[in-house]
């Protein structure tokens, strides 16, 4: 494991004391770098995949604690079947490949999402890759399959209900509704990143983003290079955050 030091991370033109927490990021643009190139969309969806180990050594160096990205949608099974597939046989040879090394830099993964609905194969080696790294301390990587933000926030004020009705309550909490979120025990989403251009959130951490910063840089994912990462990174530095207050008091 390389932390970056103090002096490494003031060459980036950062402040380590002032890096988001949690970044969550929507990559899009996959299918549009594919076009460009005369290529298959399944080859976009390929160069997608080969973007992520930068993006994630990167967050892991910088010691964030939690990154969650936007990998399949519960809209996304409206795309063509083939792409469907390709993106499943991406998720098992991405597990496949890249296990030993994020176990090895102590990234613990999560699934956020209904991923029991994925076919045996692809659910086994998501649920082996959250055995085998349930214990370790580094950066949270949070893969949301599919995952929509409707759909979770009604599924956690389900439980949040029952929760309160054994407890003969007649009312759930904020902190009993955000403790049935996937994301629960996590820090809010400081960042948000959507690739490619396109600015919309689509059903994405509706809740934990209710404060974050949103970039919407114009690469698309596959050329969403670890130095337009680190630029997103000093945008959001150079922003003022002041969660409803006034300048100096957040
Ligand atoms: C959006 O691009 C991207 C997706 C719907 C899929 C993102 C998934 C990956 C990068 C692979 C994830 C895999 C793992 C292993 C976590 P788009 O196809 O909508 O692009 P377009 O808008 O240009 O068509």
């Amino acid at each position: 494991m390389a932390i970056y030091s103090d002096e490494e991370i003031r060459a980036f033109g950062l402040d380590r004391d002032a890096l988001p927490k949690h970044i969550a990021i929507i990559m899009d643009g996959n299918g549009r770098w594919a076009k460009k190139r005369r290529l298959s969309r399944s080859a976009g969806h390929r160069a997608g995949v080969d973007r992520l180990r930068g993006i994630i050594r990167m967050s892991s160096d910088l010691e964030i604690a939690s990154l969650t990205l936007y990998a399949f949608s519960t809209e996304n099974w409206k795309r063509p079947s083939d792409e469907v597939s390709t993106l499943m046989a991406l998720l098992i040879e991405y597990f496949t490949k890249e296990i030993d090394e994020l176990f090895s830099n102590n990234v613990r993964i999560r699934i956020i999402g209904a991923y029991q609905d994925f076919a045996s194969p692809v659910r086994s080696v998501i649920e082996r890759a959250m055995k085998r790294t349930e214990n370790n301390t580094g950066l949270n990587l949070n893969i949301a399959l599919n995952y929509g933000s409707r759909a979770e926030i009604l599924r956690a004020a389900n439980l949040a209900m029952r929760q309160a009705v054994a407890e003969g309550k007649s009312e759930i909490t904020a902190e009993m509704l955000e403790g049935n979120f996937y994301t629960a025990g996590q820090p809010e989403v400081d960042l948000v990143i959507r690739t490619s251009g396109e600015h919309r959130i689509s059903n994405f951490l509706l809740y934990q983003i209710s404060y974050a910063e949103l970039l919407f840089p114009e690469e698309f994912w596959p050329d969403f290079s670890d130095e337009a990462y680190l630029s997103a990174l000093r945008v959001y530095q150079s922003r003022s955050r002041r969660f409803g207050g006034l300048e100096g008091n957040a």
